[in-house]
């Protein structure tokens, strides 16, 4: 079973947010240090793990599809082991064992928090007896493990800087998946950094559920470290070095880190703050903790002290309860701010969260759909807007590689993340390049290197 290295091989495949993305490059990390060798090549595997989301109904629906479809590769290989990681894994717990109820056989269960035991959790699986350890933790932050960057672009990385989240909006499951808020301890945060800055990375996005929320109290000294402290160390590593960081809770992002972004050009000129609706009474049921007015508050701060910072948002469309005034609220706060792009989504109830034992999930599937076409198509209109606004502007853009059409092509983002696509030339991966945009459409920007 074992390939000509004589190491057995991983096939790891990543769904949801870039959290997950960031925790397959700790599981990779694991297993590697255990004798694995990563694979992109399902076939060849002698371990497939899926790293799930639970965010939405459809997401399980699409992993739960994929299990199907391994058991079949599973003929053709046996002995093949499957698991599952992640928030289903933490959500559905040992119902994913149950093999009469699944109709299917999965042998390794494993939560987010419960990576380290991952090479144990194999051998228990290979000798067939049930895999699974679901337990979360108060301070797992896997600071001390150096992920293992496979399949990434060489340029931009993801540091994980906390894990968790305790602010139960009330269609969320997160904070039942991903546990207790934790904090990463900064000096294995900018150790990290320094690494990926030798291996020649020049962007980082640090990572949190509630990044803004990131607080460290030195075990010895009690000295605290915030969010704005934290940013403000890890842009002074290196002026090449660019820094994003991901997702912001509109509650928490004092003027003073604001200040801190201004304060240092590395630093990004995007904020990604998701509202998920523009009704102070949809805010409200949906435990969000501001108001609609709040939310234009902080979006009034953005604009004073970051003048020209891109603004992108996640939307949630037919919550409980929500009536067609709440959405055109929805709208017209959309309108107001000029997001420069979404994320949009239609409600779908999580079992076990607040709002699935509080509230009737009464909006009809048929209206939640209109009311997330509405948002979308006006989303749309709102990024072109946002684009044609750069047009013959020059922006500095960070090359990630060859465009996805043509070698011809390079392309790479602005500090606003926009994609932005130029002709070739000479440029490299790890270029910043001046470009004039000349043209764009809703989602990509086009230029000229000058
Ligand atoms: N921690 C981040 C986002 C986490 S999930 C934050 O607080 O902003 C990413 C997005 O998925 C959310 O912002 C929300 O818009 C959407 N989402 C979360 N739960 C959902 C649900 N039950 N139905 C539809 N969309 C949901
Ligand atoms: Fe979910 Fe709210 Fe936590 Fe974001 S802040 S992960 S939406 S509970
Ligand atoms: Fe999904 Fe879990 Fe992320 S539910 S969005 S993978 S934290």
């Amino acid at each position: 079973m074992s390939g000509l290295s004589g190491k057995k091989r991983v096939y790891l495949e990543t769904y949801g947010c870039q959290m997950n993305f960031s925790d397959s490059e700790i599981v990779a990390s694991v297993m590697t240090d255990h004798g694995f060798t990563v694979t992109e090549r399902q076939e060849e595997a002698d371990v497939v793990f899926l790293n799930t989301c639970s965010i939405r109904d459809h997401a399980e629906q699409r992993v739960l599809n994929r299990l199907r479809e391994l058991q079949h590769l599973r003929k053709k290989r046996p002995g093949m082991i499957i698991g599952v990681l992640g928030c289903m894994a933490e959500r559905l717990k040992t119902a994913l064992l149950e093999e009469s109820e699944l109709g299917m056989r999965i042998d390794m269960v494993v939560g987010p928090d419960a990576y380290r035991q991952l090479p144990s959790l194999m051998l228990d699986a290979e000798q067939g007896q049930a895999a699974i350890n679901v337990l979360l933790s108060a301070d797992e932050t896997y600071a001390d493990i150096s992920p293992v960057r496979y399949g990434g672009n060489g340029v931009s990385a993801f540091i994980s800087i906390m894990r968790g989240c305790e602010n139960y909006c009330a269609y969320c499951v997160v904070p039942f998946t991903r546990g207790q808020e934790r904090s990463r301890d900064p000096l294995s945060i900018l150790g990290e950094v320094q690494q990926l800055v030798d291996a020649g990375y020049r962007e980082v996005t640090l990572l949190g559920q509630n990044v803004n929320s990131y607080r460290w109290k030195d075990p010895d000294t009690l000295a605290e470290t915030t969010f704005s402290d934290l940013l403000a160390e890890v842009a002074a590593t290196d002026p090449l070095l660019r820094l994003r960081f991901a997702t912001s809770h509109p509650k928490d992002i004092p003027d003073r880190l604001l200040h801190t972004m201004a304060a240092h050009q590395n630093i990004c000129r995007a904020i990604h703050l998701p509202v998920q609706s523009g009704s102070s009474r949809v805010l409200a049921r949906m435990n969000r903790k501001y108001s609609r007015e709040d939310y234009l508050e902080r979006v009034a701060a953005i604009r004073a002290i970051l003048p020209g910072c891109a603004i992108s948002t996640d939307i949630i469309t037919g919550f409980c309860g929500e009536t067609e005034e709440d959405h055109r609220e929805t709208l017209s706060l959309m309108e107001e701010v000029g997001f420069d792009y979404a994320y949009m989504f239609k409600y779908s109830e999580r079992p076990g969260t607040l709002a699935a034992k509080k509230f009737r999930d009464d909006v009809p599937d048929g209206v939640k759909s209109r009311r997330l076409t509405e948002v979308i198509e006006l989303q749309q209109s709102l990024s072109m807007a946002s684009n044609r606004r750069d047009l013959h502007s020059v922006q500095e853009v960070l090359v990630e590689g060859y465009s996805r059409r043509s070698e011809k092509q390079m392309m790479g983002r602005s500090s606003h993340n926009k994609v932005v696509v130029f002709p070739s030339g000479d440029h490299q991966s790890g270029d910043y390049v001046q470009v004039r945009i000349t043209g764009c459409s809703s989602a990509t920007l086009k230029g000229e290197a000058i």
